[in-house]
């Protein structure tokens, strides 16, 4: 997929990827065409991260000024999947409520609704703040991500299907072998727990609650980054994140955009689930060694370099030339 006019940063079979402000880069999409948007922005943290967070205060008002243009961008039954992680106020140990206060704007000024709201648990998070966390001890340490799905109309396409999680051990046992393991009976709540329950799906309805651990060591991205001698970027996502929306709320052939691609991790994801997708980043350099994610271990690193440098310095790269299949 590619947007006319406008010079690509890089392109694979299902995508590409495009470097600038993404509120100007977003004008290019027509109007109603995407399924998915989802993405992480930059967090209002205390502590500016090398990619230039705002401040708490301004944060709702300036990330609104996309979520407007998503909000046309976006198929009348698309999504807008927002990953944004907590905060603490300055010099307090008093959290920040600017990751709530995006759903209320959201939903009350730009007229999104919240589908639902997630809740990202990282077990491998590492203990912060430091002051309030490590040196004071007292704050439990941050671990959970709010992920907030909005939608433009009240019935989003979304197939919970698609996302089934394994069953626990004793639902095992029950599918076993109804009988003897269940008698069906009321619970005091009045529902019916019936034998309909001893129905194998396939697979158990995952909750609100995704615990995915951000473990990633051996990827192609972070060999790229190696073999090329340039930094990863700091703040990237796990891929089991986007693959959980993607599966979710979209098709084979439908379109996914991330309009804060950092080393986009979701159009990897995207074209690995045969999505179109797109990519808007404003660093050269964090777009530049995103390609990675898109070549193998059969590329040279010499190669690596060539492309890395190339989308460096502007020019419009297809990797497919560089293809080795
Ligand atoms: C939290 S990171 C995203 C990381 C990404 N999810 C990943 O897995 O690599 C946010 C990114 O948004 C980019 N960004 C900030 N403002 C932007 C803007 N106006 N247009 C496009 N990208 C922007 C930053 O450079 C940064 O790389």
């Amino acid at each position: 997929m590619r947007l006319p006019n406008i010079k690509f940063a890089y392109s694979t079979h299902k995508g590409s990827a495009y470097c600038g402000d993404s509120r100007e880069l977003l004008q290019n999409l027509p109007d109603n065409s995407v399924n998915l948007f989802f993405t992480s922005p930059p967090f209002a943290l205390q502590r500016q991260k090398e990619y230039g967070n705002k401040e708490q205060h301004e944060y709702v008002d300036w990330l609104a000024e996309f979520a407007t243009i998503v909000y046309q961008k976006l198929q009348d039954d698309g999504s807008f999947v927002v990953d944004l992680g907590g905060a603490y106020q300055k010099g307090v140990p008093v959290r920040s409520l600017y990751n709530y206060r995006v759903p209320i704007h959201f939903c009350d000024r730009i007229g999104f609704f919240l589908a639902e709201d997630f809740y990202w648990y990282n077990p491998s998070k590492l203990p912060s703040p430091i002051e309030w966390v490590n040196k004071r001890k007292m704050r439990a340490k941050d671990a959970v991500n709010t992920v907030w799905w909005f939608s433009k109309t009240e019935f989003p396409k979304a197939d919970v299907t698609k996302v089934l999680t394994p069953y626990s051990d004793r639902m095992k046992k029950l599918l076993a072998d109804p009988n003897k393991f269940y008698t069906p009976k009321s619970r005091p709540s009045g529902h019916d727990i019936g034998k309909a329950f001893a129905k194998d799906n396939g697979g158990a309805i995952p909750s609100n609650l995704l615990q995915i651990s951000h473990t990633e060591s051996n990827s192609q991205y972070l060999h790229g980054c190696r073999v090329v001698g340039v930094k990863q970027h700091p703040a990237r996502f796990p891929a089991k994140l986007p693959e959980f929306f993607i599966r979710f709320l979209t098709e084979p052939g439908d379109t996914v955009v991330d309009i804060f691609a950092g080393s986009n991790t979701t159009g990897q994801v995207a074209e690995a689930e045969n999505r179109q997708w797109l990519a808007f980043e404003q660093q050269p350099e964090y777009l530049a060694a995103s390609a990675f994610r898109f070549l193998s271990k059969q590329h040279t690193p010499l190669e690596m370099e060539e492309i890395y440098h190339l989308i460096c310095a502007g020019e419009s790269v297809n990797l497919l030339a560089y293809s080795k299949e």
